[in-house]
């Protein structure tokens, strides 16, 4: 894989004096946040510092080789320890930064077990200090508060050396709504269903009854953010429901993270009521960040959780995103090392494409171009788009969802893995959308998807239906994948681990419902009309490879 691996020099600003790590990040407030007041210098900020790690083209290569079936090392996974050992900063790193924080009376720090980040607690005025040119102020948003700085972090030039960004300064935390739609489904025929249940779902994606996990090692998760609580009740209730027809769990058997108080959300419950609805009866855990602090980067928070527990459930799925174009190139690509780090251990990571199609951005008047989504767009994750049924009341074939994120990132390059097969839709494919509005030279995505559109959950004890979006397709897939870690296991084989290079080598047409019709939302303007890439045979920009069809991709990833 050709992946680009450091930050790029001229992506660091210089200042007097200073460096600026992440000159390119967005330190515009969100909409939704207002700013209520300058905090006062004894206020308690936490950081986090992300230290550079050694042996990053070793860890690479390494993900390389245990993620691709033709390998000799195929499912050779390592431990955190030997992670740890692999890329664990050098002596000189960790002695110059703890030098540098204790020089500025910075004492209460926390590790992670992989030694590549420093959490650490300070008051506003040290933290002003040591970072020269921030500014703290407290934003809220409803019930929601947070501390940040609206001007850019310097370090010296001597301390640029040694860490990559300091998170808890400039990003706000996700704001995640699933989209509840109703439209042009009020038609109900004869010999409908109404809407999509696990009983659907593992219909129309070939499951049986006996489809459903037993393996006692095998564990799944789902994470959530911000005001994301999913509750106990309703997952009992909603199995009680829709159930009926396939062994399962009605209960969670892990929380990590501290779960808010309050109303559940029904985000949350999404996840959790359909990925153990796919992943039937398989151990599943819930991780949940409500940020132990007003500074903390809830998805950060998430990542270094990962790096500090040696034992971890196999798939994890996530519905979060942010803009390519908002985040520093800094962050992303040191995000991205965490995915191979968790590539390495032989963990399957999935985000959810989004639900805004291709995106829209406006380069300046009368100049759009589409917006990629990261996490969507790291090469090391598998990203899932979204469909709906042809007819909305029958288990009928699958078409485009018009929100299923998708699109070619701008800051990572194409993966070696997916190079052919995207070549191949760029040159067959007749229509595609003006040149200048996406980067055919990068990773391309979604890999994947599942139905989006029309979900039943319960929430507040109550089954609401309508709910859609890619974070219904996400853990639906996630679950699929452990009812096949499930199976590897029993017969003695490593779970799947990173999943995309085997994917791609699948030629995969033949383990998925291909999805070739319709096209997603793109920019309203003169030139592309609302409409985005579309669907076509084989992989497209929209729908990935298709939708799982369980027998056959059981067959596919189980020699
Ligand atoms: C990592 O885990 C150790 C104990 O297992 C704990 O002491 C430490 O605080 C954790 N680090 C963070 C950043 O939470
Ligand atoms: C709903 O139906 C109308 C008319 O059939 C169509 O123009 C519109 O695009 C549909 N909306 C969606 C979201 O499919
Ligand atoms: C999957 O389900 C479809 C539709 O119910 C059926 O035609 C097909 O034979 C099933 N099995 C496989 C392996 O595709
Ligand atoms: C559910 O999983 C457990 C192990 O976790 C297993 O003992 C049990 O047989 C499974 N149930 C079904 C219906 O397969
Ligand atoms: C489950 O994992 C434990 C600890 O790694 C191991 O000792 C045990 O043999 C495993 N059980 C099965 C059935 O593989
Ligand atoms: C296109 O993507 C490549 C990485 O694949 C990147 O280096 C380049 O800057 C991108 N171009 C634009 C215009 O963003
Ligand atoms: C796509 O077209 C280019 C130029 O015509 C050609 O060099 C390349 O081999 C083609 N790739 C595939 C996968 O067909």
């Amino acid at each position: 894989m050709r992946v680009l691996l450091l930050l790029l020099a001229a992506g660091v600003g210089i200042s007097r004096g200073g460096v600026y790590l992440e000159p390119d990040q967005r330190v515009r407030v969100p909409d939704g946040w207002t700013k209520v007041e300058r905090v006062s210098g004894n206020d308690l900020v936490v950081l986090t510092f992300a230290l550079k790690q050694q042996n990053v083209r070793k860890l690479q290569e390494l993900v390389e080789r245990v993620s691709d079936p033709d390998s000799p090392q195929y499912g050779q996974y390592l431990t955190l320890d030997s992670l740890s050992a692999l890329i664990h900063p050098s002596a000189d790193t960790l002695w110059t930064v703890r030098s540098w924080l204790e020089e500025h009376g910075v004492q209460q720090c926390e590790s992670i077990q992989t030694g590549d980040f420093l959490q650490c607690e300070m008051p506003v005025s040290t933290a002003e200090v040591l970072l020269p040119g921030v500014r703290f102020h407290r934003y809220v948003r409803g019930t929601s508060s947070v501390i940040r700085s609206e001007s850019q972090y310097s370090v010296s030039s001597e301390i640029a050396q040694h860490i990559e960004f300091v998170g808890g300064l400039h990003r706000f935390p996700p704001v995640r709504k699933v989209l509840v739609r109703s439209e042009n489904k009020t038609d109900v025929k004869a010999g409908f269903h109404l809407g999509v249940t696990p009983y659907i779902l593992r219909q129309r994606y070939n499951l049986t009854t006996g489809d459903v996990g037993s393996h006692p090692n095998n564990s799944q998760a789902c994470a959530q953010f911000l005001e994301q609580y999913f509750s106990q009740a309703d997952l009992s209730e909603f199995m009680k429901l829709f159930g009926k027809d396939f062994g399962h769990r009605s209960e969670v058997d892990h929380v990590v993270g501290q779960q808010g108080a309050g109303k559940a959300g029904v985000e949350a419950s999404l996840d959790v009521e359909y990925i153990m609805s796919t992943g039937a009866n398989i151990s599943t855990w819930v991780f949940t960040n409500a940020g132990r602090h007003e500074s903390q980067e809830p998805f950060l928070e998430w990542m270094l959780l990962l790096s500090n527990l040696s034992s971890l459930p196999w798939v994890h799925t996530i519905s979060y995103g942010d803009d390519e174009d908002s985040l520093s190139a800094a962050y992303m690509q040191r995000i991205n090392m965490e995915f191979m780090k968790a590539g390495a251990r032989g963990l399957t990571i999935l985000f959810a494409s989004g639900d805004d199609g291709a995106g829209c951005k406006q380069v300046m008047k009368n100049k759009n171009t589409f917006r990629p989504s990261f996490p969507a767009s790291s090469p090391y994750v598998t990203t899932v788009g979204g469909t709906s049924f042809k007819d909305p009341f029958q288990v009928t074939y699958e078409v485009t969802d018009y929100i299923s994120g998708g699109g070619f990132s701008n800051v990572f390059p194409m993966p070696s893995y997916q190079v052919s097969t995207v070549s191949q839709f760029l040159n067959a494919t007749a229509k595609l959308p003006p040149e200048n509005y996406y980067n055919r030279s990068g990773r391309a995505y979604p890999d994947v998807a599942a139905l989006s559109d029309n979900y039943w959950v319960v929430i507040n004890r109550f089954p609401i239906p309508w709910v859609s979006g890619t974070s219904a397709s996400t853990p639906v897939f996630g679950g699929i994948l452990s009812l096949i870690n499930d199976q590897r296991l029993k017969k003695g084989l490593p779970p799947l681990g990173f999943l995309n290079p085997a994917l791609y080598k699948l030629q995969a047409e033949s383990a998925f419902y291909d999805v070739t019709e319709g096209c997603h939302v793109a920019c309203f303007d003169d030139l592309v009309l609302g409409e985005g890439f579309c669907a076509g045979p084989g992989w497209d920009p929209v729908t990935g490879w298709g939708t799982p069809n369980y027998p056959k991709l059981l067959k596919a990833f189980l020699p």
